[in-house]
């Protein structure tokens, strides 16, 4: 079962001249429970893209489905209470007076009872450590806590379908891997589908079911991470990185040691230990 099913969908904005499209016959499928993520260069049309799981844009041709239905005007709020999106700028999400009350415009637009609303928003604000922060205002938080916040606000949603641009740009470590954890969580118990857009590879490999190559508006290759890793000619050609850990162990295979390719620390350090007990052998 397909969560998300895009079509050969070409895009161009309103604004940009004649035939300059932003996205060019893409062809995308998230399975239902699977983590996906979408790497590319800036500019290579990944924001452009997710702004269609939840009929932000409408494609120029092609289409769009969510759970094997199409995308029209007509469903756009049964698409959207399915679809959560965390956008890459923060400033697009956050419009209300105080943090607590941004978190709960989602969920009190479901019409949920205030109680409901209330354990929500504590819910989720504890979720992404900002407790604290509840009666602030948005524009007075650092880059990081606001997309915590923005985080908060659709986790408050319960979606079923999660869509995170760059997810853990701006925070710290910490807050990156509690992002982390956090979309792990749900999407091993809750069965929650994720469609992440990242710069940071190091986070990849352990988190993506399979990743898009985005390129100049266009899908250059899917595949696992192990695929796609493994693809020098391709990460040169859309100009992405492959994990440092990975980086390292090349360079120690390109000195002679007899390596597997490892995309995690968990798999570099078994790779490391056989080599060393060869050693001591
Ligand atoms: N509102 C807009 N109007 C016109 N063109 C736009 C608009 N937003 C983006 N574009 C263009 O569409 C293309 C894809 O941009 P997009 O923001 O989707 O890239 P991206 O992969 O998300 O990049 P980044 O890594 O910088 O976030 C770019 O050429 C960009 O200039
Ligand atoms: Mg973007």
């Amino acid at each position: 079962m397909k969560a998300i099913e895009v079509n050969n969908l070409s895009f161009k904005y309103p604004s940009t001249t004649a035939n300059v499209y932003s996205l060019q016959s893409i062809d995308f499928q998230a399975e239902k429970g699977k983590i996906i993520a979408i790497l590319g260069e800036n500019g290579a049309g990944k924001t452009t893209l997710m702004k269609h799981f939840n009929g932000i844009l409408e494609p120029t041709t092609g289409n769009v489905l969510i759970d094997g239905v199409e995308i029209t005007r007509k469903n756009l709020k049964t698409v959207r209470r399915k679809v959560g999106m965390v956008f890459q700028n923060p400033d697009d999400q956050l419009f209300s007076p105080t943090v607590a009350q941004d978190v709960a415009f989602g969920p009190m637009n479901l019409g949920l009872p205030p109680d409901e609303v209330k354990k929500r928003v504590a819910s989720a604000l504890n979720s992404v450590g900002m407790a604290e922060h509840g009666e602030k205002p948005p524009h007075e938080l650092s880059t990081g806590e606001k997309k915590r916040v923005c985080f908060a606000g659709v986790l408050a949603m319960k979606p079923e379908i999660l869509v995170l641009d760059e997810p853990t740009a701006n925070l710290d470590p910490k807050g990156a891997s509690d992002i982390i954890a956090i979309i792990s969580r749900l999407n091993q118990t809750k069965n929650i589908t994720v469609v992440i857009a990242t710069h940071n590879v190091n986070i990849v490999p352990e988190l993506a079911d399979e990743i898009y190559v985005m390129h100049k508006g266009k899908i250059l290759k899917k595949g696992t991470p192990r695929e796609i890793f493994q693809s020098e000619k391709l990460l040169k050609r859309a100009n992405l990185d492959i994990p440092e850990i990975s980086k390292l162990m090349l360079l120690l295979k390109r000195e002679g040691y007899k390596i597997d390719f490892p995309l995690s620390i968990d798999e570099a350090l078994k790779e490391l230990k056989n080599l060393l007990d060869d050693g001591h052998a």
